[in-house]
């Protein structure tokens, strides 16, 4: 008898608790295999569950059916979850998660996370931003709430942060809630916690989509995301000079990783040509042209925005009113363009492929 058969089996065997299969789910354990008998221990929240002998059924019909000559036990355990491993079904009213990534940095990943979130709730859907970038946030500056601090409310004893609203969106920074001289002395368990703290313990409404602003790189703060919840899709910010290029494909091949597997839905060329404000007309390539579409062509996936280098983004970002939003319908344009092609992408993501596996800590 074939171990391999037995877990590929149990594995299509859905856990009513996580909608994962059961191997996956982490729900089989010991699997013993001696002579003609297969036993396995089949691990439940607790003994009285609804479902229990229905999927002691299943289990048992299943294994019956591949080895018709075999007998199989299995033995139901109760046991919790462990509580540090934060299981994807506990993030579900989140429903997309977005990461805007980059190699280099100040290639533009918060002025796209700000306004693509923006553009997605002009477009209609229900968003929150989470500022990942715990050693330089941009998003309070960017929304104008620098000095703004989250509310705390208590649920069943325990204390949960309340994000803050800017222009009718849902946010969270380590900005809100630590001084800027303090963030930059974060090292790594504090880094995780903080992470998990802004998804696990904040009161993030129910989201079409959240987007998560990362530091450039390939760091601690993005192994810990996609740690702390499976992350739907990752947008990659470039220039298009040739070192940010060549950065960005590092940081793909970490979404890119067996390990990690988070798709990658697009990419957004950013300063992409300069156009001085006098000759709205004139279009000059500053940092060379082609980087977005080599990038995306590297990642299996399409340049879903290319955004000029324009004095009003940056002062927009500044005065906490981002771009999209502006009256200036060309300026608001780039990026209203961009989040419908990246609702376009993601559907076709979501249609395509199945929800991305949280990535596991081997303890
Ligand atoms: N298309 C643009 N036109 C003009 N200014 C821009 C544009 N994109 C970004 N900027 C400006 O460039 C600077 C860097 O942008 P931003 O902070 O978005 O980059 P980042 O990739 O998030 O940086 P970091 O890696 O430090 O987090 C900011 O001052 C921003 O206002
Ligand atoms: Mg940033």
């Amino acid at each position: 008898m074939e171990r391999e058969i037995i877990i590929e089996a149990l594995d299509r065997i859905t856990d009513p608790e996580t909608g994962q299969g059961l191997v996956k789910a982490g729900k089989i354990d010991n699997i013993r295999i001696m002579d003609s008998i297969v036993a396995f221990n089949l691990i439940l929240p607790n003994l009285q569950v609804p479902y229990k002998t229905s999927l002691y059924q299943t289990c048992h019909e299943t294994l019956q059916e591949i080895f018709p000559q075999g007998q199989v036990h299995i033995h139901i355990e109760a046991r919790k979850d462990d509580p540090q491993v934060h299981k994807a079904a506990s993030t579900p009213h989140l429903k997309n998660i977005i990461a805007v990534a980059s190699g280099k940095g100040g290639v533009g990943k918060s002025t796209v996370s700000a306004n693509l979130a923006l553009g997605l709730k002009m477009l209609g859907y229900k968003v929150g931003l989470l500022d990942a970038d715990l050693y330089g946030p941009s998003i309070p500056t960017m929304f104008g709430l620098k000095n703004e601090k989250p509310k705390v409310q208590k649920v069943q004893g325990q204390p949960k942060l309340v994000p803050l609203e800017g222009h009718g969106i849902s946010l969270m920074s380590v900005g809100f809630v630590v001084e800027p001289e303090q963030s930059v002395i974060l090292r790594g368990p504090r880094l995780a916690g903080l992470i998990k703290q802004f998804i696990g313990e904040c009161m993030w409404p129910e989201l079409d989509v959240l987007i998560v602003d990362l530091p450039p790189g390939t760091g601690d703060i993005q192994l810990t995301l996609v740690q702390t919840v499976p992350v739907t899709a990752a947008i990659m910010v470039t220039t298009p000079q040739q070192v940010a290029v060549q950065d960005a494909v590092k940081a793909a091949n970490m979404f890119r990783l067996d390990s990690i597997n988070v798709p990658i839905i697009g990419v957004v060329e950013n300063m992409s040509w300069f156009t001085p404000e006098e000759l709205p007309e004139n279009k000059y390539y500053i940092f060379g042209r082609g980087g977005g579409e080599q990038l995306a062509d590297y990642c299996g996936t399409t340049v879903i925005g290319q955004v000029p280098l324009i004095q009003g983004i940056r002062e927009s970002g500044d005065n906490g009113r981002p771009a999209v939003l502006s009256t200036d319908s060309l300026l608001s344009s780039y990026f209203v363009d961009l989040a419908q092609n990246c609702v376009s992408q993601l559907q076709k993501r979501n249609s395509n492929l199945g929800p991305t596996q949280q990535v596991l800590i081997n303890k």
